[in-house]
């Protein structure tokens, strides 16, 4: 009987069997990308999806097409939500763009659609939709004016690989889109990411800039591997009850920071050159058998989710970021984000009672773009409110009934 809930799993979802398949497969001649590649875009409902080593190097190579592709201003902008993660805005610059913040909806954390018209100007060349915390954003309202504007769509799909807005799969909707594999995301292959679309130039565009890509280096993928899997036994929901949770409550009372430090990259500038990496056939393999259980790990999560905002439901000092249950969209609840302007003290008041949380990890990206932060009142809202409640799909329907229970009590108690 599970005790103590962390906040976040390691996404990895192989059998026993599938690990030996997948070993064996590894000394086949022939290479699995083309196989991932094809059962990810079929699941996607696109024509094409690209394989790469993360997904910063996706928008990376979608903007560096834009770039090519078509004529552009003197100093060409993209449009993204202020509420982001923080080498958004850095990759942009890298392709040769300056990031022009749009402030976010303070009840989804997407970029706020009714603000986006006012920021566009004639150096404006695309907008990127954030689907933050896999919530979808509004496509067909997004998509109308980028049309009227004649603006390049693209989607951040890293949270949303799982999602879709009105039936049609988050991904598929403008230019093009990007996912993010990497440990936390809705299935993982240590790293890596995919680039999808359905524009057979830039398709071809992605295969030829990735074709010579180096394999990552030996020794930083060896790391990466022991320590995807010990983070993934840390945070196994058994293995933190028994032991995980007493460590990270003490990392807690004495190093805050250092506990924070742990689960979040640091937001330092992104080095382009490191990006340009092959994705092995090891990840590919992992990819393939992860692909069809898509569909069911987003329905558990979702379905723990709900009922845990249904929990939350009568304390007005913890709102989750949507509130709007009746949608004809499926989001994927990456993270289950609710916000309170007590942030901390709760964080704190709900770990001491066996829950374990993670404060938000996007940053307002002003900072990065040299805009005024205080004209992005909403995203600064967000960034120093949100936090994850765990929500993950390795626990059971009984096991979150549980953690409703526990939070109900916890947050009747004064704190
Ligand atoms: C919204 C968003 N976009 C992009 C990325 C980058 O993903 P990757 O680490 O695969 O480059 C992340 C990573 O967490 C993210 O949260």
């Amino acid at each position: 009987m599970i005790d103590r809930f962390v906040s976040d799993c390691v996404n990895l979802y192989l059998t026993g069997t599938e690990w030996r398949g997948l070993l064996i497969d590894l000394f086949r001649k022939s290479d699995p990308r083309p196989v991932f590649e094809e059962t990810a875009a079929r699941y996607l409902g696109v024509s094409h999806a690209t394989a790469l080593a993360s997904a910063r190097l996706g928008l990376y190579l979608i903007l560096s097409y834009i770039r090519q592709s078509r004529a552009l201003p003197a100093k060409p902008e993209i449009l993204l939500s202020a509420y982001n993660f923080f080498a958004i805005p850095h990759i942009i610059r890298a392709a040769g763009f300056e990031p022009r913040c749009v402030d976010a909806d303070p009840a989804t954390g997407n970029i706020d659609p009714a603000l986006i018209e006012k920021c566009i100007t004639p150096n404006t060349v695309a907008l990127i939709a954030t689907h933050s915390h896999g919530w979808p954003c509004p496509m067909d309202e997004l998509q109308a004016i980028c049309r009227s504007h004649r603006l390049e769509l693209i989607e951040d799909c890293a949270h949303a690989l799982g999602g879709d807005y009105a039936g049609k799969k988050c991904g598929s909707w403008g230019l093009a889109s990007f996912f993010s594999l990497s440990l936390t995301k809705t299935i993982s292959t240590y790293s890596g990411g995919l680039l999808a679309t359905n524009n057979p130039d830039l398709h071809r565009f992605a295969t030829e800039a990735v074709r010579d890509y180096p394999r990552p280096p030996a020794v930083p993928l060896i790391k990466k591997i022991c320590l995807g899997t010990v983070a993934d036994l840390l945070t196994t929901p058994l293995l933190f009850d028994l032991f995980t949770y007493y460590p990270w409550l003490l990392l807690d009372r004495y190093c805050p920071e250092v506990k924070e430090g742990i689960m979040t990259e640091p937001s330092s500038p992104v080095q382009i050159g490191s990006l340009h990496r092959s994705f092995t056939p090891f990840q590919s393999l992992m990819g393939i058998r992860q692909v069809p259980k898509v569909d069911d790990l987003v329905a558990r999560r979702r379905e723990n989710s709900l009922f845990l905002l249904r929990t939350l439901q009568p304390f007005s000092f913890i709102r989750p970021l949507k509130t709007d249950y009746a949608v004809t969209h499926s989001p994927v609840y990456l993270n289950l984000a609710v916000r309170s302007a007590k942030r901390t003290v709760l964080q704190k008041h709900l770990l001491r009672n066996g829950i374990d949380t993670r404060r938000g990890y996007f940053v307002h990206c002003a900072s990065a773009t040299g805009e005024n932060p205080s004209l992005f009142p909403a995203t600064q809202g967000l960034c120093d409110e949100v936090f994850f409640l765990p929500n993950h799909n390795k626990y059971s329907t009984d096991q979150i009934r549980r953690l409703g229970e526990r939070l109900s009590a916890c947050l009747l108690k004064p704190f």
